[in-house]
């Protein structure tokens, strides 16, 4: 029985997970995949530090000798970033390996690229890491939802600003403290600019829309906005609402059968909606299908551990395929959906203003919005110690006429403040 031969590129958090339970599961994986699975080389960037549970001998600095021995079944790359990891990984392809990725970055720049090198190679390209950490979700919309129609994907894709958010909520704190404490636990980064300006979850936006709509997304298509800008005070809005502010990814197929849009940003959702109660770092997507309806993945969606577990479940089908001398489903583009941009994008809008207590205040802002085309669908109004607020959610529009339309409301003499202003999803 011949030894199926993988390499590691990246020994980092998710890295030195894969190697441990690699080897402490040898025996399993080797029942599962019918033939002896060894670890034959780790590429890292600094060979001086302690990674527990790693095997020493193994460990090296010369990632493209490693990935070019020419002998590998599979290369697991764990390092991130899209150079030099693209030039590393078109090489393992060009060396006949198949390739496993966490690289949520470089899929969504590169994938068509690295599908077609895959495929003429006659290799798997396997990235289920790469969204969602533990969750199974890029396997049931390749494999198990084939048959159906996606419409529709909306989730929280991004655990460090899940953190965060639901820290918010639950503190009443601002987003600089809530940021402090996710640093803190080792959540953010020590940059945490992808996680927080939204980046790192139109990335996973991209790869999603791809695959549910057989189109091709890149990340510089999504409309990205992220959390920097969510303050107590929209915390405090939404909570009086009823409602909860998450960073929601949201992929949605045109009804004209030819377009998609594909948008990351806050939104205010109502707590009884199945994404209010996804707390902590978790991540929790839904997809809406024709067929099958809707359908709920959560689970934790970063670390090292969880983001391993979807790493050895693509390791194991790519050794099995290896073995059967064959490759498992490749790129599932044959479309070419126009993405559409945000300002045509229908969603409704919570706005909270502070308004002068007086005759005609309610008329004025409802005036405006229907001068705009834009419909009211519930109004609030409370006296608090700041002042008098007044709450409007509107009906669903075009994003471009919500925003005039709030422009002009915030105008108005008798508003004195937007107190917050969000869009909102799930009603
Ligand atoms: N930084 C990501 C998150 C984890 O916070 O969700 C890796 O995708």
């Amino acid at each position: 029985m011949r030894t199926l031969k993988v390499a590691l590129l990246g020994c980092g958090v998710v890295g030195t997970e894969v190697a441990r339970y690699l080897t402490l599961h040898q025996d399993d994986l080797t029942a599962r995949i019918g033939a002896p699975v060894e670890l034959v080389g780790i590429a890292v960037r600094r060979a001086d530090r302690l990674r527990p549970g790693v095997p020493e001998e193994l460990v090296g600095t010369d990632a493209a000798a490693l990935v070019a021995r020419g002998d590998l079944d599979v290369v697991i790359e764990a390092i991130g970033g899209i150079e030099p990891t693209d030039e590393l990984i078109r090489s393992a392809i060009a060396h006949g390996a198949s390739v496993v990725s966490a690289n949520k970055a470089l899929i969504a720049a590169r994938g068509a690229a690295l599908h077609l090198a895959a495929r003429e190679a006659g290799v798997d390209l396997f990235y289920e890491a790469a969204v969602g950490g533990a969750i199974p979700l890029l396997r049931p919309l390749r494999e198990s939802l084939a048959g159906d129609r996606v419409n529709r994907v909306l989730g929280i894709v991004n655990g460090t600003t899940n953190f965060i958010l639901d820290k918010m909520d639950s503190t009443g704190d601002e987003y600089e403290v809530a940021l402090k404490e996710a640093t803190a636990l080792g959540y953010a980064e020590a940059d945490p600019t992808a996680d927080v300006e939204g980046h790192d979850a139109a990335a996973k936006a991209a790869i999603l829309a791809g695959l549910a709509f057989n189109t091709r997304v890149t990340a510089d298509q999504v409309f990205v906005q992220g959390i920097t800008g969510v303050s107590a005070a929209d915390m405090a809005s939404a909570r009086a609402a009823g409602s909860v502010v998450k960073l929601l990814a949201i992929c949605e197929r045109g009804g004209d059968g030819e377009s998609a849009t594909v948008r990351v940003h806050p939104a205010m959702i109502p707590l009884d909606h199945p994404l209010a109660s996804v707390r902590g770092a978790d991540n929790a997507v839904l997809v809406e299908a024709e067929a099958a309806g809707r359908l709920m993945f959560h689970g934790p969606g970063a670390g090292g551990a969880p983001t391993a577990s979807s790493v050895l479940g693509d390791l194991v089908t790519a050794c099995r395929n290896r073995l059967a001398g064959t490759a498992g489903p490749g790129d599932t583009v044959y479309r070419a959906l126009t993405v559409r941009p945000m300002a045509e994008v229908v969603t409704g809008r919570h706005v909270d203003l502070d308004v002068q207590d007086e005759p005609g205040v309610l008329a004025a802002v409802a005036a405006v919005l229907a001068e705009h085309g834009v419909s009211v669908d519930t109004l609030r109004q409370h006296r608090g110690p700041a002042g008098t607020s007044l709450v409007v959610v509107t009906h669903r529009a075009a994003d471009a006429a919500l925003t005039t339309a709030v422009e002009a409301v915030a105008a108005l003499p008798q508003v004195r403040a937007v107190n917050s202003t969000m869009r909102v999803e799930g009603r």
